[in-house]
């Protein structure tokens, strides 16, 4: 079982890792540890500590100080000053708290979150489960502390549930998925900032005294900071120490936070944003928070990683694509933008067809009248005057020549300039408010209420149903700026952001179980909704508008520290890039797009024999190495972060088989020469590369010396098998 409650103390564990924490003298909730595995009976730390500046309770004749303990999820109006996990106001004016623990139950399994996207389990053997409830006895707010705890992942999911079962009612104004106090000692950060085309930037900073840490405001994930951290050892790097990666499984507003107090402790955590954000529980009701994930490794960050894939593949992901090699798509976005015709998408399916790609994606500018990004947003009919045709006859016409067909929509969204908006300009978020403030000329919908979320499941389902469609790009182009919804009253307007949020996975859900024959991927302007919420309906994200080969070994980098390489959509694009300019080889983009659901983002038929030559080795070798890419493990090997280069492999489980694949940032001349250090193969293993034998223990101890020639090259795939 890997739950124990002994002692007062509660005990988390499995083979690799322990998250221990117990009802404290004063039936506060006090963390003990996460981390390696140890022994929770061991720990005996002293609970009464020495003189200080802190408020006490006397306990047994001794002064209780909470505000030095660790705590597991700390409430505001505490003795404990630092940073709290929960903060409320009752109707009557009340805002003190004082938590104690009440009860707990531990389950098998891991139950559901309803409404909200959670890593779930296949067998109710898979994992454990405990429920902690806390109370507030003079509100009646009950706060339930859900721990997950998985027999075969270094993984613990953690969310609270606030029920409030006192007659007032309850304001939630802060509600954190996860609180963790660490011990002093010398820590690093990593978070994700970035833009629109250049998102997921790896960014190393030493923890300090003092608040840190990154938020969106923007009312999704966002691309300006990743809904992810890692935490780590000052000396861990990606394969050796301690790393601890923190992943909140949302789409909205989030906030991550490290405070380090005055006892130097590291106070961690993540959940929704206290920005603009309150709920109001009436009598009997209930809140839950997003899910978090955190993960532990004594493998460094890359063990970190590999174990965020495996759980988010397996676990996270939904379908029948969730672990399953992807087509190899062509998607006419690059090609034409808005200006296309039945025989311009043809003429490229044709090539596409030739050269072996599998499936054809009309992107935007399909529908209403759109052919610009200036209307018709909401209008989710066929245009089939630009068509020449319905969307039945071109998908026809597309599966004729061997590919199937997919297409994209950006449901939350509409146009002032559209049939919908002419229909119902109160379906708008902010109505009538904000409305001067547009995004790429376009506003959102209102998905707080149940009739636009009605009215696009209906709409976008029955364009689903009206032509053989076997893929679906779910786009979204802009952040939320004005906060309203005329259907809540005023004082729940604070609850704007996350029901909107809601109401996007209720959507979600419903389209992507009635079709679960269609592979979903989303995308945000690119990577500006990348985020383990998103995973759980899409298996697929396209991590960004950035296709330049040299930004995406950047981009591609900072996404794989969390998310698998299986969901990354990668696409080979023209030169000049159209997102910086940059003149890059096709067999560097080719390389680099290679990683992932590999597709193309170009006009094909403009492409030389030469080119279109050299697109079907690589179509060919990806078809052949796509299960190794999709479910291997994954070994970042050099960081572009760090060198002018990246390289990374994947080894399949058997470890038989691997490929490793090497990109420069930066061509130089004359460069020195590179050893490459490949990890997670069998040292007892002999692997052949290029005709020659190497021992699994040279290829991970000594490494492999790149030649003269290869040094010079810009990139390159080996393969390795074992004998
Ligand atoms: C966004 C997406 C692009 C493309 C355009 C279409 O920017 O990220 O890939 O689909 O919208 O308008």
């Amino acid at each position: 079982m890997p739950i124990e409650f002994k002692n007062n103390k509660f005990h988390l564990y499995n083979d690799k890792i322990s998250y221990a924490f117990e009802i404290g003298a004063d039936k506060d909730i006090l963390g003990i540890h996460f981390g390696g595995r140890i022994i929770a009976d061991d720990v005996n730390e002293e609970k009464y500590s020495a003189k200080s500046f802190q408020c006490v309770k006397m306990l047994e004749g001794a002064a209780y100080r909470l505000g030095v303990f660790n705590s597991d999820y700390p409430t505001a109006t505490t003795p404990d000053f630092r940073i709290p996990a929960f903060e409320a106001e009752v109707k009557s004016g009340k805002n003190c708290f004082s938590f104690k623990y009440k009860e707990h139950k531990i389950i098998k399994g891991k139950p559901e979150i309803v409404g909200l996207p959670a890593v779930y389990t296949e067998n109710e053997n898979e994992a454990e489960t405990l429920i902690l409830t806390l109370l507030d006895a003079d509100s009646g707010i009950e706060i339930d502390l859900h721990y997950s705890v998985f027999n075969d992942f270094a993984a613990i999911c953690r969310h609270s549930v606030i029920k409030n079962t006192g007659s007032d009612r309850v304001i939630i104004k802060n509600a954190q998925s996860i609180s963790l106090d660490k011990p002093a000692g010398k820590y690093d950060y990593i978070h994700f900032p970035g833009s629109w085309a250049r998102e997921k930037q790896l960014r190393r900073h030493p923890v300090h005294e003092g608040e840190q840490g990154f938020e969106s405001r923007v009312g999704s994930s966002g691309n300006i900071e990743n809904p992810f951290m890692v935490f780590c050892d000052r000396n861990a790097d990606e394969n050796i120490g301690e790393a601890y990666g923190l992943s909140l499984i949302y789409s909205g507003n989030h906030k991550f936070t490290i405070e380090c107090g005055e006892f130097e402790k590291p106070r961690i955590q993540a959940g929704i944003n206290p920005f603009m954000f309150s709920w109001s529980l009436e009598s009997g009701e209930e809140f839950s928070t997003p899910e978090a994930v955190m993960v532990y490794s004594d493998e460094g960050i890359g063990g970190m990683s590999r174990t965020f894939h495996r759980l988010y593949r397996s676990r996270l992901c939904r379908g029948k694509f969730k672990e399953a090699v992807r087509p190899i798509l062509i998607n006419n976005w690059e090609a034409t933008y808005f200006d296309f015709d039945m025989h311009k998408l043809i003429g490229i399916a044709e090539k596409a067809a030739a050269i072996g790609i599998e499936l054809f994606v009309l992107d935007d500018g399909w529908f209403g009248k759109r052919n610009s990004d200036t209307c018709s947003l909401g209008d989710w009919y066929a245009n089939e005057e630009k068509l020449g045709g319905t969307l039945k006859t071109l998908a026809e016409e597309i599966n004729k020549r061997g590919l199937e067909f997919g297409l994209w929509f950006e449901p939350e969204m509409i146009s002032e300039d559209s049939d919908l908006y002419r229909a119902h300009p109160d379906w708008v978020i902010g109505f009538p408010y904000g409305l001067e403030l547009q995004g790429r000329r376009q506003h959102i919908l209102d998905f707080t209420k149940k009739e636009v979320r009605d009215y696009i499941v209906d709409t976008i389902s029955a364009v689903l149903k009206s032509a053989n469609i076997t893929y679906v790009k779910w786009d979204k182009n802009r952040h939320v700026t004005t906060p309203y919804s005329n259907s809540l009253p005023a004082d729940k307007q604070g609850e704007f952001y996350h029901r909107n949020v809601l109401g996007l996975y209720d959507v979600m859900e419903r389209i992507t179980s009635a079709f679960p024959d269609i592979l979903f991927e989303s995308c945000s302007g690119g990577g500006a909704r990348n985020d383990a919420g998103m995973l759980y309906y899409m298996p697929q994200t396209w991590i960004s508008d950035d296709t330049d080969a040299v930004m995406r070994q950047y981009i591609q980098y900072g996404a794989s520290l969390v998310y698998p390489v299986s969901s990354f959509g990668s696409h080979v694009s023209a030169v000049p890039n159209h997102q910086t300019g940059r003149v890059t080889s096709l067999s560097l983009r080719g390389t680099v797009a290679m990683n992932g659901a590999f597709g193309y983002e170009l006009d094909l038929t403009k492409q030389t024999e030469e080119d279109l030559n050299k697109m079907k080795e690589h179509v060919e070798f990806y078809k052949a190495e796509r299960e190794l890419v999709i479910g291997g493990d994954y070994y970042r090997l050099l960081s572009p972060y760090e060198s002018r280069y990246s390289s990374w492999m994947y080894v399949s489980k058997d470890k038989n088989e691997a490929l490793v694949y090497y990109a420069v940032t930066t061509v130089l001349p004359n460069n020195p020469i590179v050893r490459l250090k490949l990890r997670g193969l069998d040292k007892n293993k002999y692997y052949t590369l290029n005709g020659r034998r190497y021992s699994g223990k040279t290829l991970m101890n000594y490494g492999l010396d790149m030649n003269l020639e290869d040094i010079q090259r810009e990139c390159f795939i080996w393969k390795l098998k074992a004998e």
